[in-house]
């Protein structure tokens, strides 16, 4: 093999976590015959200029809209860097860049500030490295000796302080000891005094009525603005057209606790009149800003997050009256960090749970906890966000938690999101049981597709649509409702009213929907052995500790997810779809399957490379995760004719 290679750099810029771009633009180029460096997420820009003297081509990837935070030192960046280095170099920047301006506003923006050529949306692997070949040509690049060294990792991980794992109910004495440092990582701490603000509505109480009476799901819109008077509008105007959980996403600044940034970007929102956050930075407006909000409302409130220590954040939320958090150790990890090891995010988790029993016991108060079974959202086949579903369901139980939803994310074929909401929702059982956590009540949760959207608009009502009405049929407790603007942009009022309605009219019919009952059940029964099998490697693991067997299970591939960003996660799982959009795993990674379920997989693989009549398996995962955004396929669900 040639040691002449043209050399790529890439990676994530300032706090966004999306990592799936980035890995696939890394398999790609690799693919193509390109030498590859990625700096994976969360990079400044002075890193890829630290890096920029050993390669000539340089993709800095944002996919939540906040480039213009954290680029704005670029021109001047790239005038001191040619003073030292004036050899020909591409600077490329892709995703999707801003939550406030158009696509050629955002191109003009980067052109000017000296980028060689900008994605401000989704594009196909193959129309990205052909435009960059032919900058290669234009500009005289050339190929370049690859010295071993720089094959070495980043990061040179050293074995987790498994140690400090505290598997058991945290004491009043150990939360409050914790507590007062937590409360002093940013001013607004101080107004959490302990006396929480009664919730409006209970999440819990309301979960688990629809749960036991509903015919159909309750539905939860996603918002967030910078601004409170905009946020509280928005959400009472979504209540008056049938939303039935009012909630925020929380900023992507204060997920990363940049709080300076998040405020910053408040600022500028109020005075643009426009939000340039893509989300509601709680830490900044805190105890007051929530209790006004809560107050202001008629829905039970909930706060969603992103990131791996929101001890701080759901403090804030929880006194101000939020009934509701989100996230849990391994979900909020392994899909939006790199750097935070599972022992630490262990450790923030616990005390979220703790905290929220505490609320129970001290304030009668029952707050919901809801875990992110989305994951990755690309390819993840379902017994992986079901196992993490079962470990986080035990581990809040065990800090004294009584109100679980578990989640999962849609993939689009019908029998197996059917199969995996019901394998999902009689596992967790079985095991709070196994662990005589007896009490709880456990509801479930259905995102609607979280991958990249269709670009169509006609395709994503429909899949908006067919999605509720597999969320009915599979009995979920309540619906994470898309917008058929997902491709486009961040949704406002209008985009939620029009998803509501779709939704609320899917699930009223969709019991007159075809389903195939003897395939749910093929795809119940292999999922089922698959949970069972990684379940009773993590106990043994752990020598029966959960918490343990969790992060040493991490540690050694055992929980692997596909695409993740984080610097624990072995990234050896990859999955694919099969002819019938069903996903399956392409790589097991140290998964400990048996040869039953290994050549379940295997069989349905081949047949998608035969039918496909490609066997280059990069370029079929590529299909599956542009297929979709690209409007090429048939019809939603993906049952009948993925490929045909
Ligand atoms: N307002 C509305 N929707 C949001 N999402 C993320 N942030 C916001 C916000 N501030 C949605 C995205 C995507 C999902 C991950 O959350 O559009 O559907």
């Amino acid at each position: 093999m040639s040691s002449f290679k043209f050399k790529v750099l890439i990676g994530g810029i300032g706090d966004d976590a999306h990592s799936v771009g980035i890995r696939l633009l890394e398999l790609g180029f690799r693919e193509a015959g390109f030498f590859v460096k990625s700096l994976g997420i969360r990079n400044q820009i002075q890193d890829f200029f630290d890096h920029a003297k050993d390669y000539d081509i340089i993709l800095v990837s944002n996919k939540n809209g906040h480039s213009e935070l954290y680029l704005n030192d670029f021109p001047r960046l790239i005038f001191e860097y040619k003073l030292t280095d004036n050899s020909p170099k591409l600077w490329y920047l892709g995703g999707s860049l801003s939550v406030s301006e158009n696509a050629f506003e955002v191109k003009k923006r980067f052109l000017n500030m000296g980028f060689t050529n900008i994605y401000p949306k989704p594009i196909a692997f193959g129309e990205v490295l052909q435009d960059i070949k032919i900058d290669i040509i234009r500009n005289n690049i050339k190929e370049r000796h690859i010295a071993a060294e720089l094959n070495r990792p980043l990061h040179d991980l050293a074995p987790l302080p498994c140690h400090n794992i505290l598997d058991r109910k945290l004491t009043t004495e150990e939360l409050f000891k914790m507590r007062s440092d937590v409360l002093l990582e940013w001013p607004t701490g101080t107004q959490v005094l302990s006396h929480p603000a009664k919730c409006i509505g209970s999440l819990d109480s309301l979960l688990w009525k629809n749960h036991l009476t509903g015919d159909i799901p309750l539905f939860q819109p996603r918002t967030g603005v910078a601004d409170i008077k905009e946020q509280i509008s928005l959400l009472q105007y979504l209540e008056g057209v049938g939303s039935d959980i009012s909630s925020v996403q929380l900023d992507s600044a204060s997920r990363s606790k940049f709080y300076e940034k998040a405020i910053l970007g408040r600022d500028a929102s109020i005075e643009r009149k426009n939000s340039v956050l893509n989300g509601f930075p709680v830490p900044v407006y805190g105890v007051d800003g929530i209790k006004k909000l809560v107050r202001a409302l008629k829905n039970p409130f909930q706060l969603r997050g992103g990131g791996p220590d929101h001890r701080f954040t759901y403090e804030i939320a929880l006194e101000g009256g939020a009934s509701g958090v989100e996230g849990g150790f391994i979900c909020y990890l392994l899909p939006y960090d790199k750097l935070c090891t599972p022992v630490e995010s262990f450790n923030n988790w616990q005390y979220i749970d703790r905290l929220c029993a505490h609320f129970e016991e001290q304030h009668q108060l029952t707050i919901n906890r809801e875990y992110f079974g989305v994951l990755t959202a690309s390819l993840i086949e379902p017994s992986l966000a079901i196992v993490v579903n079962v470990i986080q369901s035990i581990l809040s139980a065990q800090q004294g938690c009584k109100s679980i939803s578990v989640g999962y994310a849609e993939q689009g074929n019908r029998s197996q999101d059917i199969a995996a909401v019901q394998v999902m929702t009689e596992m967790v059982s079985y095991y709070l049981e196994l662990y005589n956590f007896r009490e709880c009540r456990v509801t479930t949760v259905f995102h609607q597709f979280m991958a990249a959207f269709p670009q169509d608009y006609v395709k994503s009502e429909e899949l908006i649509y067919q999605s509720c009405v597999t969320a009915t049929l599979a009995r979920a407790t309540k619906v994470m409702v898309k917008t058929a603007a997902e491709a486009f942009n961040i949704p406002d009022r209008y985009d939620n009213e029009k998803a509501l309605k779709l939704c609320r009219t899917a699930a009223i019919s969709a019991y007159s929907a075809k389903v195939s009952f003897p395939q749910i059940a093929v795809e119940k029964e292999i999922i089922k052995k698959e949970v069972k099998a990684i379940m009773k490697a993590v106990i043994e693991l752990g020598n029966n500790s959960v918490a343990l067997g969790a992060i040493k299970a991490i540690e050694c591939g055992i929980i692997d997810i596909p695409f993740s960003p984080n610097l624990y996660n072995k990234n050896k799982v990859m999955g694919i779809r099969d002819i019938t959009g069903a996903v399956r795993f392409l790589d097991f990674g140290n998964l400990p399957f048996d040869s039953n379920i290994k050549e379940f997989h295997q069989e349905r693989i081949n047949t998608r490379t035969v039918m496909e009549r490609d066997s280059n398996l990069f370029s079929l995962v590529e299909k599956d995760l542009s297929r979709i955004w690209k409007n090429d396929y048939k019809s939603w669900p993906l049952d009948d004719h993925y490929i045909n």
